[in-house]
């Protein structure tokens, strides 16, 4: 019987903290997954005042839509970034002469922003080489014996998970392309995007067995447990899977996510599974069966990005721009305080735009004084408050999730240039974000009280109408506060689209 292949290689670190808490479902459908806002209320970043300030600046609060709502699209291609007429080829000039870096210039501005951009993928994928020539070396090893094996990647968000698997994976088809040998076939899963917990089975048998036909009498498991069990029955190629987010796989009887490491134990499975989540005890908690088989998954452990880490990973985005846009002293500030804080690269990332929008804020205004032409430990320190310390921002973050799609469902009216609107407009907002997202929605009573525990908050202002639909609403908030709290955060990105 082909068991999980553990190459001795691949022993699990020992975690350096304890990662987001996994969540159990009671029924096959995804719950809703923990926010990351939850994440970063739990780690706020202390409070630690600058040796110095000098001349406080404005800000400029429409940092949102600067950065992520107009450019997200055109971002997502990082081929952009080398691209004949793209910002850095002007920044760089015509010749190899040394880049002049001006701040004024909107197109220098926007590469600079780019070059930190979550979406734009980086060249590199630096300070995770270990744990990505570990997973390479354990699907190497499955590869080359032929031989099906699981590993759980988990970790702190922001620690680098998901784009590292996504290099491993390249790194995979390079490899077999050139050793000649048959490359894996590859499907790569967010678990968020499944309706149910089980069409992870649907779409691996399509995938993989796309002539397969689904009867009534066996389900896509079944199909996949009996090709996997008899001779000849599945293809010589092998297959790897990568499930990311995998907690949202988990119910109360956690039998999914049991099906799915048990199909890499099959006597002639040809499965490397990768699931991927924050929880480093998942495998322990909801997979002790497979222990008692000795088939438990290897655990890679993502620990959050040190000091040195987070500054050499900013840094080497910002090569790509060829000149020192940010004072040394700034960087290595942002790296300090978001590696005492989480770890979270994101959030590091996050900052030293807001950073640079503050420099573009203060060229901008004739009444400040102008004392640098780069990102100063000063703009870095504002960047740094606004994002951190404001209350606000921290009061919505610390919000409970239904609250916070309440104040999305605002955020969407509101931005239409209305000034008001009424509890069952709202309402009817929230509905379509609970469909489009697929949490379940809770009825008119708890809505009605919702809102008022915002209100009592100050974040919105409710009417006196005696009935609940008509009472009317306003936003005592701005917008860009709500959008700023929910920045780097997918699913309130999905909300606000
Ligand atoms: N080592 C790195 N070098 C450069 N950029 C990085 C690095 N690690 C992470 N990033 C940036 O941070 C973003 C978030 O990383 P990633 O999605 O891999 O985190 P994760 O660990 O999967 O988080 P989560 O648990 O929230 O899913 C990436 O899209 C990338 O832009
Ligand atoms: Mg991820």
């Amino acid at each position: 019987m082909t068991m999980n292949r553990s190459p001795a290689s691949l022993g699990g670190s020992p975690a350096a903290k304890v990662p987001g808490e996994t969540k159990t479902r009671v029924d096959s459908t995804p719950s809703r997954k923990r926010s990351r806002s939850d994440r970063a209320s739990e780690s706020p970043i202390k409070d630690q005042q600058p040796a110095k300030r000098r001349s406080p600046r404005r800000w400029n609060g429409d940092r949102e839509e600067n950065c992520i709502g107009k450019h997200n699209g055109s971002l997502a291609n990082g081929k952009q970034l080398g691209s004949p007429k793209s910002p850095r080829k002007r920044l760089f000039g015509p010749s190899n002469q040394k880049p002049m870096w001006n701040p004024r210039d909107p197109a220098q501005m926007q590469a600079a922003k780019q070059a930190l951009h979550l979406a734009t993928p980086p060249a590199n994928v630096v300070c995770r080489e270990v744990e990505q020539k570990k997973v390479i070396d354990f699907c190497k090893a499955c590869i080359q014996q032929s031989k099906a094996g699981s590993l759980y990647v988990c970790g702190c968000p922001g620690t680098g998970k998901t784009l590292s698997i996504g290099k491993v994976q390249e790194h995979l088809l390079v490899w077999s392309k050139e050793e000649e040998i048959q490359s894996p076939d590859i499907l790569t899963i967010n678990c968020t995007s499944l309706t149910s917990t089980t069409e992870i089975f649907g779409k691996m048998l399509v995938k993989f067995r796309p002539s397969s036909k689904i009867t009534k009498n066996f389900s896509p498991l079944q199909h996949l447990q009996k090709i996997f069990s008899q001779k000849g029955q599945s293809s010589g190629r092998m297959m790897l899977i990568v499930a990311d987010e995998m907690d949202y796989l988990i119910t109360k009887d956690s039998s999914v996510l049991h099906d799915l490491f048990m199909l890499t134990t099959l006597p002639f499975s040809r499965c490397i599974l990768i699931g991927i989540a924050n929880a480093i005890d998942l495998a322990d908690r909801f997979l002790p069966k497979l222990e008692s088989l000795n088939c438990k998954p290897v655990v890679i452990t993502f620990r959050a990005y040190s000091k040195d880490q987070i500054l050499k990973i900013l840094q080497q985005r910002l090569m790509v721009l060829g000149c020192d846009i940010f004072q040394s002293a700034a960087l290595e500030f942002c790296a300090r305080k978001v590696a005492a804080a989480s770890g979270d690269i994101r959030r590091a990332l996050d900052i030293c735009r807001s950073a640079i929008e503050v420099l573009e804020a203060e060229l901008k205004d004739p009444t400040e004084e102008k004392e640098t032409e780069i990102v100063s430990f000063d703009h870095m320190d504002i960047a740094i408050s606004k994002s951190c310390k404001s209350p606000l921002v921290n009061i919505i973050r610390s919000l409970p999730q239904h609250q916070q799609v309440i104040m999305c469902s605002l955020v969407r009216l509101f931005r239409q240039h209305k000034n008001s609107t009424t509890l069952g407009e709202l309402k009817r907002s929230y509905l379509d974000i609970c469909k489009s997202t697929q949490i379940r929605p809770i009825g008119m009573t708890e809505f009605a009280d919702m809102c008022r525990a915002l209100a009592d908050q100050g974040l919105l202002e409710l009417g006196n109408s005696r009935k609940d639909r008509s009472k009317k609403i306003k936003l005592k908030v701005d917008v860009s506060d709500i959008t700023f709290a929910f920045k780097g955060i997918r699913f309130f990105q999905n909300c606000l689209e």
